[in-house]
């Protein structure tokens, strides 16, 4: 216990001394898209503590939940944000990857059609069928 809480301290003092409270998190400067790292506000010390994001993802500002960063792929502009119960194919007719919204955080996570099955959008362009 006590080492983790030391763990921790050090951990926050080489994040910004940023003061906040609850548990939002920002990207650091503010900036969408560019850095590998978020800041997770620590409710506890009330200083942001700097977070990586999965492999290959960079923060962005969660425009479905204010107050929130999010990481997604580079480019994507937040194309990380998704509304409902919503997916859409990777390379459409080429392979079963696609991205299915996840209805609680408003972010794509990545999913895959059955072995042996391909991607295609549907006619409405909002969700996805394997064929
Ligand atoms: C902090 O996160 C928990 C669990 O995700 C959530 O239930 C709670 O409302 C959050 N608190 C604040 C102040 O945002
Ligand atoms: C496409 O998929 C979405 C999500 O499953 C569904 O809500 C929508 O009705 C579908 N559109 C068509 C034209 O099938």
């Amino acid at each position: 216990m006590v080492r983790i809480a030391a763990a921790l301290i050090a951990l926050a003092s080489i994040a910004s001394a940023q003061q906040c409270s609850g548990n939002g998190s920002v990207c650091p400067n503010g900036q969408d898209g560019v850095s590998s790292t978020y800041l997770q506000c620590n409710s506890w010390s009330g200083q942001y503590v700097s977070m990586n994001c999965a492999a290959g993802q960079v923060c962005y500002a969660n425009p479905n939940k204010p107050g929130y960063a999010m990481c997604g792929a580079p480019g994507s502009g937040g194309s990380g944000k998704c509304t409902g119960d919503t997916a859409k194919c990777v390379a459409p007719g080429q392979t079963g990857a696609y991205q299915q919204c996840e209805k609680w955080s408003g972010q794509y996570v990545n999913a895959n059609c059955p072995s042996g099955l391909k991607c295609y959008n549907n006619a409405s362009n909002t969700g996805v069928y394997c064929q």
